[in-house]
């Protein structure tokens, strides 16, 4: 479970696919008087609406940065040195941008799996790379990234989009043993179905449910810490039982399931 706490204060907070529907849900927790918001996008027009929506609900100071895609990874470091300047001390920073592909049409498809690879799994983790000197530097502070319950085990259904989010999962256990002994805390929050535009097309899930549903369980994982966790939040709590579960299904059990 995690630490019950009093209300976060005000932070400051970068966040890397700040249109995303289930940010946008955990920046209505985050905007408010002091905060200061560091919102980068790919898609100027959303990312406008997004910043002005947290400057209604009361935030201090909010700025964003554009990126063309998150297969630009030479943009990275020179985008994170313009919206993280030398002498600013972060709360935290959350990865955040991810993309579902059609398991069907990608499964045997070499280009759709590269950029599914890229967007949801390598891009994310050089994300994390660029961020993690930063915070381990500052000695403080948490890193978390949107990995998903896909990334637990293979399935049929979804392994082009699991397999990425998997290798963005592993960078974080990495990143989280690495920082061990400092004050520097790694967050993987993997969510359940949630409907955003990401899922709308796909009818009936198990244990669907709203960006504003799970918004108030990852705003606490990121700010008051995840003891109890190992880092790692289901979103919503439902899903560690039922993950844990799967986990240890044998294998020549597992690959005869139609799940
Ligand atoms: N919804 C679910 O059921 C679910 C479950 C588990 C994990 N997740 C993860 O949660 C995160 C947020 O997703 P969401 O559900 O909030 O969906 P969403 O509203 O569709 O947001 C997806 C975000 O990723 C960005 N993005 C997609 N492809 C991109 C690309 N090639 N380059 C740069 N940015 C790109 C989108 O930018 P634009 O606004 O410009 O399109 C948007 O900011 C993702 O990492 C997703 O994999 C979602």
């Amino acid at each position: 479970m995690l630490r019950k706490s009093a209300p976060l204060p005000p932070q400051t907070i970068l966040v890397i696919g700040a249109t995303s529907m289930i940010v946008q849900a955990a920046l209505r927790n985050w905007a408010m008087p002091g905060a200061h918001l560091i919102l980068i996008a790919r898609n100027a027009q959303k990312l406008h609406a997004v910043a002005q929506d947290c400057r209604v609900r009361g935030a201090e100071e909010v700025e964003t940065f554009t990126l063309a895609d998150a297969a630009d990874i030479a943009a990275i470091e020179p985008t994170l040195n313009k919206a993280w300047p030398k002498g600013v001390l972060l709360s935290g920073a959350l990865i955040a941008h991810g993309d579902l592909p059609n398991q069907e049409q990608a499964q045997d498809d070499l280009e759709a799996i590269a950029q599914q690879t890229m967007v949801n799994g390598t891009s994310a983790a050089c994300w994390l790379a660029a961020l993690a000197p930063r915070f381990i530097a500052q000695n403080t502070g948490w890193v978390a990234a949107i990995t998903s319950v896909a990334a637990v085990r293979g399935r049929a259904k979804m392994y082009v989009y699991g397999g990425a989010k998997a290798l963005l999962s592993h960078h974080l256990e990495g990143l989280r043993q690495r920082c061990n002994g400092t004050q520097v805390r790694v967050v993987e929050l993997l969510p359940g179905p949630i409907f955003t535009p990401m899922t709308a097309e796909l009818g009936r899930m198990p244990l669907l449910t709203t960006p504003e549903a799970i918004a108030p369980r990852l705003v606490q994982a990121c700010g008051h810490g995840t003891r109890g966790t190992n880092g790692k939040v289901y979103l919503p709590f439902a899903w560690l039982p039922i993950m844990t579960l799967l986990a240890h299904i044998p294998t020549r059990i597992w690959k005869g399931m139609k799940i």
